[in-house]
Parts: C-alpha cells; sequence; structure tokens
C-alpha cells in the first residue's frame, strides 16, 4: 500500500499513434514509456486500423515496462487514468478497455483525461527543467489535429479563444513535408532541414481570417504544392537542391502566422503569460521565435520539456494526479470519445 503523503498513478495514452505508459508519484513523473509505431510511415500517415491493432499487441508490454521502470508494483497503484479523446475511436478503445479492466482488477478508481487539457496540463508536471505557469495564462496549442489559442484560468477551466478552421498545424508541417518526399511525420524533418538553410529565400502568402485570432493553413499547404510544382517543372532537381531553403522558409512562414496570432491574443486579453504545448512546440523555430518574443513584449513564457510535448502518457497522469485531489473519478461505464470538447 502507498504511504499517505504519496499517490502512485498509473496513466495511459493511446488516442492515436503511440502507446505510452507513464507512473508517477503525486506530480513527478517515476517513468514515462512511449511505444512509437514505425508501420505508418510507408503510408504517408495514420492508419488507424493499424493504429489500434499495434496498440492492441503493445499495451501489455508497455504497462509493464512503465511499472518496472518506476520500480513501483501495481498493488500499490491509488488510480489508473486514460485518454477518453479526442483521438481515433478504435486506438481510444484499446486504452479504455485496458484501463478499465486494470482498475476493476485492482479495485482503484478511474479517472478519463481530455487529451487536450493534457497537453496544457504538462506544463504542471514536477520536473527541474520546466517551470510552471501562473493563472491565467494563454496556451498555443499545436499538435497534429488541433491548432488552438487557450486561456487557462485555472487546471480545469479554459476557454478556446482562437482554433484553426481547417487543417491543423502539425498537418500544415506533415503535408508540407510529403510534397517534399519527406516520410511521415515530415514535422521533426522540415525541423531539421530548417536549420541549415536561409528562411527568407522564398515567400509564401499569409492566410487571412475573419476572427483575428482563428488560424487556416489550407491556403498556404495549396501555395506551397503550386510553387513546388512550379519549380520542379522547370528544374526536376529543384527540391534536392534547395531543400535546406524550403523547409526554412515553410517553417518561417508557420511561426510567422503562429507569432502574429499570439501577439494579437495577449493584446486583446491582456496575459502576459504565455505557454506553448502539443507536439509541433518540439520545433526550433517555434521555441526560437517565442524566446524573442519574450524579450521584445516583455512576456513571461513557457516552454515543455521536449519528452512532454508529442504524446506521452505523463501528461494524461498529471490530468489524472489533480482530478484524483479533486476526487472526480469516472463510473466503468465510461466511453471513449472521438469528438470532445474542453
Ligand atoms: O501532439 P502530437 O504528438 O500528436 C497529436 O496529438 O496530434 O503531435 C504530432 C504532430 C505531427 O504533426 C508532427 O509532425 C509534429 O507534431 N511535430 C513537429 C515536430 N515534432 C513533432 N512539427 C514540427 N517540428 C517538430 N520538431
Ligand atoms: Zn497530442
Amino acid at each position: 500500500m502507498s504511504n499517505k503523503n504519496s499517490t502512485y498513478i498509473l496513466a495511459i495514452e493511446s488516442s492515436c499513434d503511440d502507446t505510452s505508459v507513464a507512473v508517477l508519484q503525486n506530480g513527478k513523473v517515476l517513468s514515462n514509456v512511449v511505444a512509437n509505431q514505425e508501420i505508418h510511415s510507408q503510408y504517408g500517415g495514420v492508419v488507424p486500423e493499424l493504429a489500434s491493432r499495434a496498440h492492441q499487441q503493445n499495451i501489455v508490454p508497455v504497462v509493464h515496462q512503465a511499472l518496472l521502470k518506476a520500480a513501483i508494483d501495481k498493488k500499490q497503484l491509488d488510480t489508473i487514468a486514460f485518454t477518453k479523446g479526442p483521438g481515433l475511436m478504435g486506438s481510444l478503445l484499446v486504452g479504455t478497455s485496458f484501463a478499465k479492466s486494470m482498475a476493476l482488477a485492482l479495485g482503484i478508481p478511474l479517472i478519463s483525461v481530455n487529451h487536450m487539457q493534457a497537453h496544457i496540463l504538462a506544463h504542471f508536471i514536477d520536473d527541474d527543467k520546466q517551470s510552471k505557469p501562473t493563472f491565467p495564462f494563454l496556451c498555443l496549442t499545436i499538435s497534429g489535429g488541433h491548432t488552438q489559442i487557450v486561456k487557462v484560468n485555472d487546471y480545469f477551466s479554459m476557454e478556446i479563444i482562437g482554433e484553426t478552421l481547417d487543417d491543423a498545424v502539425g498537418e500544415a508541417f506533415d503535408k508540407s513535408a510529403k510534397i517534399l518526399g519527406l516520410p511521415y511525420p515530415g514535422g521533426p524533418f522540415i525541423d531539421k532541414y530548417a536549420q541549415l538553410g536561409n528562411p527568407k529565400a522564398y515567400e509564401f502568402t499569409h492566410p487571412k481570417t475573419k476572427n483575428k485570432l482563428d488560424f487556416s493553413f489550407s491556403g498556404l499547404k495549396t501555395g506551397i504544392l503550386r510553387f513546388i510544382q512550379k519549380n520542379v517543372r522547370e528544374n526536376e532537381h529543384f527540391i534536392k537542391e534547395n531543400l535546406n531553403d524550403i523547409c526554412a522558409s515553410i517553417q518561417h512562414t508557420i511561426t510567422a502566422i503562429l507569432m502574429t496570432k499570439l501577439k494579437e491574443a495577449s493584446k486583446q486579453t491582456g496575459i502576459q503569460h504565455i505557454a506553448i504545448a502539443g507536439g509541433v512546440s518540439a520545433n526550433t523555430g517555434i521555441r526560437n521565435a517565442l524566446m524573442t518574443a519574450e524579450k521584445e513584449y516583455n512576456w513571461k513564457t513557457y516552454i515543455p520539456k521536449f519528452e512532454y510535448t508529442t504524446d506521452n502518457a505523463a501528461m494524461i497522469g498529471i490530468v489524472g494526479y489533480y482530478k484524483f485531489l479533486e476526487k472526480q473519478f469516472e463510473d466503468v461505464s465510461v466511453t471513449a470519445m472521438a469528438r470532445m470538447k474542453m
């Protein structure tokens, strides 16, 4: 049994193509195991059917590894937290069913977690390498499925004040990468080549949205496609010869769009505490731009530790911890939700 001062949480994340399990002791991460699914890269995107199958194969060994790494016996666990949504239904069902069964078998409470809320609350994981934001703050949540500016008033009081009208920013990175013939997911590749290129080599137009805080990336994707097609017609080696400059210019454009919106959000709300979250917040260009803006606009910025940016179960565990303190438990009849509001 755990001692009175410690709450041991086992957290499961299976919303997309990563099977992840973490063990937390209060807000501290004891283990955070992520099994990536290589299978999707040859298809140029996540294949839902294959993702749920891979989760099914991975879940037991990943739970086992997370407990082993944390040096915790399952009998010491106080609660099981899992991602309820949003995400791919087949993927979510694997984590949800496993979490329910495990909680039932151990006779401990079950906690459901919203994946997008978890990306934001990852900032509250106890870790020397990151600092915790103070409320209220703005969080730019950028992932493969979402692009939002969220006003975070408290752990469970969040308001979306801007979001994408079409593609998510992660999709903008991944689809641009696909046009360039790079593997999936392409975001990290664009980031890597961008570091060697000239960000001002090529110019792409910024999309306009009615609400100044909303985003639109589908036009940019089309613009990039036309630009590449035109240049490849003139020189078939255009991509190979200019890959670094193309990637740097794409990343520069996306970063500039995000920063413009963040500045507007800060102006409209008067909030100068600014955080980023989600898989795309791993991007070097975006991180650098935020640090520059911090000095220029007198912001206090919060950049999560790298391993808590892309999908991971530690972020599910920290939400689990705060919900445990408030006894926000779920009945075992709870079901996964592909679409889920914050
Ligand atoms: O949050 P996440 O792991 O999964 C979702 O919930 O969607 O985000 C995945 C997205 C992918 O689109 C991936 O290309 C992007 O994050 N990503 C990056 C970088 N690392 C991951 N995009 C740009 N630069 C990076 N370094
Ligand atoms: Zn995510």
